[in-house]
């Protein structure tokens, strides 16, 4: 039919909009001209406010000639020798990562995770189809805006409640497996913290490589884990081999440095080598003077301990004041709430509200994530509360929640 053609197309449209498009511009343009009611505490950002390292100035200071250089694209032996041995440290390999051919420096994951679709597209390219890129729905932006720039079909996999936030990979069919390039994995999962079991992990990287397409693993919340379970890694889960699997980690989260912009990939050799080649002529190199704090920062694991601490006194209040309103659920990782605001109407209407009566910055939940095929939304309804201030701020923060319109 003409009509639900017409609604269909627009739908997409709408979808290819909301895949390049920001939920923080959306979030600025919901709540323009509404002034906030008490005073503004920003809930929306996914940006640690903890203190950053002590290490960081001395370190900057000592290595300032470095700034007077054009960095390696690759990153310094220094730094990928770190990172190697940081990941044999946390993780148990089945091998130790060759620091050489299998680790380059990312100013920070964002960027790696969007450049990586459009290597997966050029090493791939058409088989079997249009090239497909899986996703968790909701899901970071960088990875639409990875399809949406390759011409990618972009197939987000809800991620909801009843499965504990884990999307169903079992579902994906084979026509679809065939022409996938990449599978992109969030574990701990932004927003809903939930981490993915070594089983899932196993059993995506097996299906990957059997069609030959590369699992993405965005593991940026590796460190920030709320309970006595340690996430499994995507390069633990690999067995003999790293083929077909990129690990992707900033500091951060980790080591409250989002500001440094500096991370790594590492796994998949081959995957590495055409990455960088693309990397030399295309992304800004990493300046050694940032790539020696995080050597500092990966040598060192007390800072990230007071991290974790820190976290898990912020989710202990939250558990206090909320209950189970919202149907608030300790998640396993990561450090934001994913709250089911039903009972305040839509999540859109839920973020106007709590900004204009309650002075809370929140996203809605439906900008981070697209409409399925089944018509629905899985964000819709919910919205996220990034718990990154201190715990003063954030107990008013959750008071505030935990009182409105009650
Ligand atoms: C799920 C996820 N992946 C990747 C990133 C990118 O972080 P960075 O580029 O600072 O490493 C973020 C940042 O908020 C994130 O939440």
């Amino acid at each position: 039919m003409a009509g639900s053609g017409l609604a269909g197309e627009n739908q997409h449209a709408q979808d290819r909009q909301a895949n390049v498009r920001s939920p923080f511009v959306r979030l600025t343009e919901l709540l323009a001209g509404i002034e906030p009611g008490k005073p503004l505490i920003n809930l929306s950002v996914g940006e640690p406010r903890h203190p950053m390292p002590s290490f960081v100035a001395p370190v900057i200071a000592t290595h300032i000639g470095g700034f007077a250089k054009y960095p390696m694209l690759r990153g310094t032996d220094r730094f990928r020798a770190s990172v190697a041995n940081w990941l044999s440290r946390r993780y148990k390999l089945p091998r130790a990562i060759d620091p050489d051919k299998e680790v380059l420096v990312l100013n920070g994951s964002r960027e790696g995770l969007f450049l990586a679709g459009i290597v997966a597209k050029r090493i791939l390219g058409e088989r079997g189809g249009k090239p497909a890129i899986i996703v968790p729905n909701p899901f970071y932006p960088a990875y639409g805006a990875g399809a949406e720039v390759t011409g990618c079909e972009l197939v987000a996999l809800p991620a909801r409640r009843e499965t504990n936030f884990i999307p169903d990979y079992d579902s994906i069919p084979d026509e679809l497996m065939k022409r996938t390039i990449a599978i992109y994995l969030c574990s701990p999962a932004n927003p809903q913290g939930s981490v993915l079991p070594r089983e899932t992990l196993e059993k995506v990287i097996t299906r990957a490589r059997k069609y030959g397409t590369y699992v993405f693993a965005d593991e940026c919340y590796s460190e920030i884990w709320l309970g006595d379970k340690v996430p499994t890694g995507a390069l633990e889960a690999c067995g003999a081999k790293f083929d077909n699997v990129i690990s992707f980690n900033s500091l951060s989260k980790r080591s409250n440095l989002p500001g440094l912009r500096c991370g790594f990939a590492a796994g998949d050799e081959k995957f590495i080598s055409a990455y960088a080649e693309l990397r030399n002529v295309s992304a800004p190199q990493v300046p050694e003077p940032l790539q020696e704090v995080a050597i500092a920062a990966y040598s060192d694991e007390y800072h990230v301990e007071d991290t974790r601490k820190l976290y898990r006194q912020k989710f202990d209040l939250a558990d206090k004041l909320l209950g189970q309103r919202f149907n608030h659920q300790r998640p396993e990782g990561g450090f934001f709430l994913w709250l089911d605001v039903t009972e305040l109407g839509d999540d859109e209407t839920a973020a106007k509200d709590l900004f204009k009566d309650a002075g809370l910055r929140v996203v809605p939940g439906s900008y981070l994530a697209r409409t399925g095929s089944d018509g629905k939304n899985p964000g819709a309804n919910y919205i996220r509360v990034a718990l990154v201030d201190d715990l003063k701020i954030t107990e008013e923060a959750l008071s505030r929640l935990a009182s409105f319109r009650k």
